[in-house]
């Protein structure tokens, strides 16, 4: 397997769940290249002693200026919080490197078009995070969605859904706050999972309608106060799309407060002669409409069936790190022109189209109306 040296800015939540797919590269079996974590910045030391345990990591810094002056570093990942998006996507590609990077892509829609000038100015080959596609249960609704299978397809739902927002004593971090995670909120946070699949479908709004929502206005500063959170917590982006010869409804759905949720990301997508549902929160049922002298909804149990192969099992579930491990796969592979037909990573063209629908959303909400994109 060709080597490709990863180096990691920002070693948080998700830098360090990077870290671990590339750990167990060894379960995937049809893949030609093999990521190799050389080097990780992060601000907090703390942070950074965690990747004590990777040996292949050999500079760990806090200055991730150093990183990108690294020559053992083919590859950037990084997961720092969005105000942070375009200077260091930017430095990244100024230092000659390839990028995966964190959506939203940028903190608003005027960051992630200076983002997309410079990616496209640079050359480099450049992809944003979502991970939630690979699922197997994804993978089916798109094929089959992308095969035309429903016949006239009447109407779209797509959304992420947590709840840990609920908890009012939960201490606020910077994405509960406007000037870190945009003026957006739960839509920069959440709303490239629910517009990843219907944008590669070519689904893109030509109309929306928002409602948007905030959750608590302070929570606990983690230091014994209390701090102000300004984001909105969930939305409800009512849109039309054109499929075919119709104009479709679809209604993406974004929220920090869904009680019970836990990380569900869903999509349905029903027409006058099949449908399908699927959602992580019943990880392997997949369920699809048929349309007969009867109608039915047929439930499967769906195995491992992910698009790059593993030693797993076929009758294993799949899980959030088995995901992120497959987007990895996607991303390497597509880097050296291997990806043959497999879904890709979502580009910085489509990272701009959802910071497209997140200010129309906003200009909705603010003025309680109809926006054309
Ligand atoms: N794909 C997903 O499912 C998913 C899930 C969660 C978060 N995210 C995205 O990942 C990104 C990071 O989120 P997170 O949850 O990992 O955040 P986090 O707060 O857990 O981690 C961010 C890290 O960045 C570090 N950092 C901040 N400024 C830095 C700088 N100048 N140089 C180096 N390091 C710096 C912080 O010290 C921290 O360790 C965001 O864009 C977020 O939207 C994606």
């Amino acid at each position: 397997m060709k080597t490709i040296r990863i180096g990691i800015i920002g070693g948080g939540l998700m830098g360090r769940e990077m870290a671990s797919a590339f750990a167990r590269w060894c379960a995937l079996t049809d893949v030609t290249v093999r990521p190799v974590l050389t080097a990780v910045a992060d601000l907090n030391p703390a942070t950074l002693a965690w990747f004590d345990a990777i040996p292949s990591c050999t500079q760990k810094t806090t200055d991730y200026h150093q990183l990108l002056a690294n020559p053992e570093v083919d590859v950037v990942y990084v997961a720092v919080p969005h105000n942070l998006h375009e200077k260091l996507y930017c430095d990244v590609l100024a230092a000659g490197k390839d990028l995966f990077a964190e959506k939203p892509f940028g903190i608003d829609l005027a960051s992630a078009r200076r983002i997309l000038d410079a990616v496209r100015k640079s050359g480099r080959f450049v992809r944003c995070s979502s991970e939630m596609p690979f699922f197997p249960g994804a993978q089916r609704a798109f094929e089959l969605a992308r095969a035309g299978s429903f016949g006239r397809v009447l109407e779209v739902v797509s959304g992420f859904h947590h709840s840990s927002d609920l908890d009012p004593t939960k201490a606020a971090n910077w994405k509960r706050l406007n000037a870190l995670c945009g003026e957006g909120g739960v839509l920069n946070d959440l709303g490239m999972h629910a517009c990843h699949i219907p944008l590669r479908l070519g689904w893109r709004p030509s109309r929306l309608f928002a409602q948007l929502q905030k959750g608590y206005p302070q929570r606990p500063d983690g230091k014994g106060g209390l701090t102000n959170c300004d984001t909105w917590d969930n939305a409800m982006v009512h849109s039309w799309i054109r499929v075919g010869d119709h104009d479709v409804p679809m209604r993406l759905e974004m929220k920090r407060l869904a009680p019970g949720a836990t990380n569900s990301w869903f999509i349905e997508i029903l027409g006058t002669d099949g449908g399908v549902r699927y959602s992580t929160a019943d990880t392997k049922a997949l369920w699809l409409f048929e349309r007969g002298k009867e109608q039915f909804w047929k439930r499967t149990d769906l195995g491992f069936g992910t698009p790059f192969k593993t030693v797993t099992g076929g009758i294993f579930e799949p899980g959030f790190a088995d995901v992120i491990q497959q987007m990895w796969a996607a991303y390497l592979m597509e880097r050296e022109g291997q990806l043959n037909g497999r879904f890709g990573c979502a580009t910085p063209e489509e990272a701009l189209a959802t910071h497209e629908i997140f200010a129309a959303a906003l200009q909705s909400q603010a003025n309680g109306s109809v926006v054309s994109l």
